[in-house]
């Protein structure tokens, strides 16, 4: 810093062009936020936090487009919000701080590695920041396997596939998905076979391949047929298998007939966000992975502890918050409520139809996708859109009623265009591997 006087700041809206620009930045209309030098009064400040506490509660209620579970309230749990919760490193390492919640972790591991059906006593994981944190480490897994194994991935797949891709520096090679938006096992054999002879033409062992399949698409929820990519793949030599269960996971643990998804289906590690199905005011997630197959790890002297995990510090209170509502649930509870979101889906489905909204779902799916509607209700139902489709999700928080709500509202955006298969595989979706703008046409997550 350097000795000049600053500037104070008051505590007063900037007016003009800067509070312009900020209202384009944001969904909701913030009172002033203006952090300023001198300290603002306690009471502006709470009122801030009160004014968007209230928006985004009132916002909630016509969240439809996107998986966050909305019907939760862990305002008792408030008092956590006192104190640091921080866990350094693995679950089951202790570490110097003794400022952590890894007893509860360890619950939610255990708890997720039943559901997941691995093997408790060899299989390692951690709660993250979200889902594209629990990919991002599973394909570390795998990289660390198989050095030079380019990373085999649907053109359906998160766009948080590519970002870990370029950071793994991994080659990413995408694969086309069937009319029902899954991977095409298929495909992958074929590119996989090819692979297996350029190897062999050039004299070198066969490199493996890194498969990322997908327990319900982003866009369709779509469930990849994770035994079926995995004997594909065996093709181009020794293979890992990451499942990325983002929102698909629990919904596929509780489906019936059940979706191959999980380390029993042949997954090497598997990956979910916690702030979507189960609901966190904090986004969140688990990743689970053989732990035979863990890169060594760093141990970190000053603070005690074993990690293999990406982060260091993570969040004590999103684990806790996690061990709260699985604890509150109970197993047979969240598969009420999976079952209960089925149903809401499946309703949707049906009042879509009524109106001519042409919608379609795939087996098990919360997600269901119909033709686009008119921004103005795109807006109001905060529907995600991907060219002339759009689509909900029933997420614990929507009910009939809401679907009531959103056939009435609907109507045709403009010209009719002809229906996709179920998933059109187009240009458009391939460029959802690119980073940029195909990221923010999805949002959030
Ligand atoms: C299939 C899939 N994977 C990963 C993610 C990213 O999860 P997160 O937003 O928790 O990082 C999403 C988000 O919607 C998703 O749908």
């Amino acid at each position: 810093m350097s000795g000049e006087p600053t500037h104070a700041r008051p505590c007063i809206p900037r007016s003009g062009a800067d509070a312009r620009k900020n209202l384009k930045l944001s969904v909701l209309s913030h009172p002033n936020l203006t952090i300023g030098e001198k300290p603002c009064p306690a009471d502006e400040t709470v009122s801030a936090l009160r004014e968007v506490s209230r928006q985004l509660s009132q916002a909630r209620e016509h969240f439809l487009g996107f998986p966050g579970n909305m019907a939760f309230d862990d305002s008792d749990s408030g008092h956590l919000l006192a104190t640091l919760a921080n866990n350094v490193g693995d679950p089951d390492s202790e570490d110097a701080s003794g400022m952590h919640t890894k007893d509860f972790e360890r619950e939610v591991i255990a708890w997720f590695t039943e559901l997941a059906q691995g093997d408790p006593g060899t299989t390692y994981g951690y709660v993250t920041s979200g889902g594209s944190e629990g990919v991002t480490f599973g394909l570390y897994v795998g990289r660390e396997q198989f050095e030079h194994a380019p990373l085999y991935a649907s053109s359906q797949a998160h766009y948080s596939v590519r970002k870990a891709s370029e950071l793994l520096r991994m080659r990413l090679v995408s694969v086309p998905c069937g009319p029902d938006g899954t991977m095409d096992a298929e495909a992958l054999g074929a590119l996989c076979r090819t692979q297996r002879r350029e190897d062999a033409a050039a004299g070198r062992p066969p490199r493996g391949a890194v498969v990322l399949a997908t327990a319900g698409t982003t866009m369709g929820g779509a469930f990849d047929d994770v035994p079926a990519l995995r004997e594909a793949a065996g093709a181009a030599g020794p293979c890992y298998v990451h499942c990325d269960a983002a929102l698909g996971g629990i919904v596929a643990a509780f489906s019936s007939p059940r979706p191959p998804w999980n380390f029993r289906d042949g997954a090497d590690s598997v990956s979910v966000s916690g702030h979507k199905f189960l609901g966190a005011p904090v986004p969140c997630g688990i990743v689970l992975a053989r732990r035979s197959l863990l890169p060594s790890s760093p141990v970190g002297e000053y603070v005690g502890t074993r990690d293999h995990t990406l982060a260091c510090s993570r969040s004590g209170l999103a684990t806790v918050l996690l061990w709260k509502r699985l604890r509150q649930l109970g197993t047979s509870g969240l598969r009420d409520l999976v079952h209960r979101c089925q149903d809401t889906a499946e309703y949707a489905k049906s009042s879509l139809t009524a109106v001519g909204a042409r919608p379609q779902r795939q087996p098990h799916a919360l997600t269901v996708t119909f033709d686009r509607p008119p921004e103005e209700v795109r807006r109001r139902w905060r529907l995600s859109v991907e060219g002339e489709r759009a689509q909900l999700i029933a997420m614990p928080h929507v009910t009939r009623r809401v679907i009531d709500e959103l056939c009435a509202d609907w109507s045709p955006a403009g010209e009719r265009l002809p229906l996709p298969p179920c998933r059109v595989v187009t240009a458009r979706n391939e460029r959802a591997h690119r980073p940029g703008p195909a990221a923010a046409q999805y949002g959030t997550g």
